[in-house]
């Protein structure tokens, strides 16, 4: 059984992976439930921290008392809107502890198998390449991406300087079960989703024809444990589906399966919206991974679970 952390592990895309892994693994999870929720782990049995990552000191007993074989890094204040009006704290979040982490394990030569750190398509910004490869440009544009970008640099680094076993993914449009839709800047298919079952009014900024490549929460987990457990390079891949689809033909084939209606409003497009959005998954695919969710299977799996809560 191997001993697994994870951060964030009781928040969206965390509390997935942890139900995946926790039959076959011993699971401790460090979530200070700013965006988590302990209900997301309820009912599964790991060991878990209500601690903020930044608090060094509790993370390095954490991690000298324990064994970690695999760590997986998803704590992060994940709303680019909270980077942009508190810069200083969130990078003390998105970049900081996750130094302090990789710099810990260097310096007491922990014997981890994997230290996986999850960034984001926001490194790519809104430049022009098209399908996004993990080497087309970087533009980060926000105090979020900048801080997800240089992690991801730092976590690499780490491997090709001193030899940690590293890996870094880079998350696209991810939705399913347990994301929460509760800020503006939640996910849209959360908010999709709660606005459907409430009878609410969904705001759609711009016309709907923006594009995104929409990934399943299952898939996204299944690629978590591939890129951790079946690679050796420190290096970062993509984690997408492949596909894009316009916003508004998700909202149409989600009325179809839901059999309910989104009333909307149109409004003006978000300022620094990206129009289009493509991973090149190529290099996932080349480790052996393959989507098994298509969207139309994910929304109806999103939607089944959301009538049982
Ligand atoms: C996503 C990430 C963001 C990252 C960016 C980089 C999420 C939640 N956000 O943003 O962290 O910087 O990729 O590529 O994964 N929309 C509405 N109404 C709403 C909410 C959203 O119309 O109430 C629209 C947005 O304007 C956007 C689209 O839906 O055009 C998708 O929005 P969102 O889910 O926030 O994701 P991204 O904008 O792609």
């Amino acid at each position: 059984m191997a001993k697994v952390l994870i951060t964030g592990g009781a928040g969206f895309i965390g509390s997935n992976l942890a139900h995946a892994l926790v039959d076959e693994n011993d699971i401790t999870i460090v979530d200070n439930l700013s965006m988590g929720k302990k209900e997301n782990i309820a009912d599964i049995d790991v060991h878990f921290c209500e601690h903020d990552v930044c608090d060094t000191k509790f993370m390095h007993q954490l991690l000298s008392e324990n064994n970690f074989d695999y760590i997986y890094y998803l704590a992060a204040v994940s709303s680019v809107a909270d980077s942009v009006a508190r810069p200083l704290e969130t990078h003390r979040v998105n970049q900081e502890s996750v130094i302090d982490i990789l710099e810990y394990i260097r310096l007491k030569k922990l014997p981890i198998k994997r230290f996986l750190f999850t960034s984001s398509a926001a490194v790519y910004g809104n430049l022009p390449d098209f399908p996004k490869k993990e080497t087309s440009h970087v533009q980060p544009l926000t105090p979020y991406a900048v801080d997800k970008y240089a992690s991801e640099r730092f976590t690499i680094d780490y491997g090709r300087l001193y030899g940690l076993p590293t890996v870094a993914v880079r998350f696209f449009n991810v939705y399913g079960p347990r994301q929460n839709p509760d800020s503006p800047y939640s996910g849209v298919l959360s908010i999709i989703t709660k606005c459907m079952k409430n009878n609410q009014i969904f705001t759609l900024y711009g016309d709907g024809s923006q594009t995104r490549d929409f990934v399943y929460v299952g898939d996204v987990v299944r690629a978590l444990i591939k890129v951790a457990t079946d690679t050796n390079e420190p290096t970062v891949y993509n984690v997408a589906d492949g596909g894009e689809t316009p916003l508004i033909d998700v909202i149409h084939s989600y009325e179809d399966i839901s059999g309910k209606r989104l009333k909307i409003e149109f409004k003006e497009t978000r300022n620094g919206d990206i129009t289009k959005s493509k991973a090149d998954i190529s290099k996932l695919r080349g480790i052996g991974f393959k989507p098994k969710w298509t969207l139309r299977e994910g929304l109806k799996q999103y939607w089944a679970y959301n009538l049982t809560i």
